[in-house]
C-alpha cells in the first residue's frame, strides 16, 4: 500500500538528496513526437559539420553567419551556458545552446535542427526537455528566449509550444532587425523563502 502523499519524497527532494543541477549532466537521452530516439550529446567532433548545418537555416542563413563563426561559438565553454549536439538515432541533426541559471528560468540562446527533420516533434522534445530540467527547483517556473520576428515559422512553433510574447528588442542582434522576446511560464512563482537568489541577474532587485 503506497503511503500517505505528504510521506512521498518530492521531486525537489530527490533533486536536493542527489545534488542534480539542471542542464549538468554530459548526456539526455529524449524522443521524437513519433518515438524515434533522441539523444543530446556533447559537439565533439561534430563542430564544423554543425556549423554549416546551423548556418544553413534561418535566422543564421538569411543574417549571413558563417559556419565557422557558428562552429566556434558550439566549442566555446561560455560561463553559465551548455551546448549540445542533438542526434536522432545518433546521427547528428542539430545544435541547442541553453543558458542557465537566467532569470527565474533558462534561456533558450540556439535551437536548430536539419530541414529534413523539421516537423516530427524534436523541437517539441526539447522544449519539455527544458521544463524537466528545471522541474525541481521551484524558483526556476520560466523559460525564456528571443527568436528574429520575421522568421514566422519559428515564431509560430513557439506560441505551438506554449510561448508568448513579452516586448520587441529591435537591433539586438542585428541592425535593423528586431527580436522578439518571448516567455513560457511553467507554473506560479514559488513563495519567497529564506534562500538567497541564486537565479536573477545582478540589479534586478527580484
Ligand atoms: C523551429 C524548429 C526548432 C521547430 O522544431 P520542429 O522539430 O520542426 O518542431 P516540432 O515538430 O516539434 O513542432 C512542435 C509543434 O509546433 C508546431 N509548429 C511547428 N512549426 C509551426 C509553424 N510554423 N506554425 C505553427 N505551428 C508550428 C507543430 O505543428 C507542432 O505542434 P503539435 O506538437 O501540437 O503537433 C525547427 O523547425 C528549426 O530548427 N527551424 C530552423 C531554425 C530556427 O528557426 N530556430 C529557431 C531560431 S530562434
Amino acid at each position: 500500500m503506497m503511503p500517505p502523499s505528504e510521506t512521498l519524497p518530492t521531486i525537489a527532494d530527490r533533486t536536493e538528496a542527489t545534488g542534480n543541477t539542471p542542464f549538468a549532466a554530459p548526456r539526455f537521452d529524449l524522443v521524437t513526437g513519433r518515438g524515434e530516439p533522441l539523444a543530446l550529446t556533447p559537439v565533439g567532433d561534430d563542430a564544423a559539420a554543425l556549423g554549416a548545418l546551423v548556418a544553413s537555416v534561418d535566422p543564421w542563413r538569411t543574417s549571413g553567419w558563417p559556419a565557422e563563426a557558428i562552429a566556434a561559438r558550439l566549442v566555446a565553454q561560455e560561463p553559465g551556458a551548455r551546448t549540445f549536439a542533438v542526434r536522432l538515432e545518433e546521427r547528428p541533426v542539430g545544435a541547442v545552446i541553453v543558458r542557465s541559471p537566467f532569470m527565474r528560468g533558462p534561456y533558450l540562446e540556439l535551437l536548430a535542427l536539419a530541414e529534413t527533420t523539421h516537423g516530427r516533434g524534436i523541437g517539441r522534445a526539447i522544449i519539455d526537455w527544458m521544463a524537466g530540467e528545471v522541474a525541481a527547483v521551484p524558483r526556476e517556473a520560466n523559460l525564456w528566449l528571443c527568436v528574429s520576428d520575421w522568421n514566422a515559422p519559428a515564431v509560430g512553433f513557439y506560441r505551438a509550444v506554449g510561448f508568448v510574447e513579452v516586448g520587441p528588442l529591435p537591433d539586438l542582434a542585428v541592425v535593423g532587425s528586431t527580436e522578439l522576446f518571448m516567455r513560457k511560464v511553467l507554473r506560479a512563482p514559488a513563495a519567497p523563502t529564506a534562500f538567497a537568489p541564486t537565479s536573477m541577474p545582478p540589479g534586478t532587485g527580484a
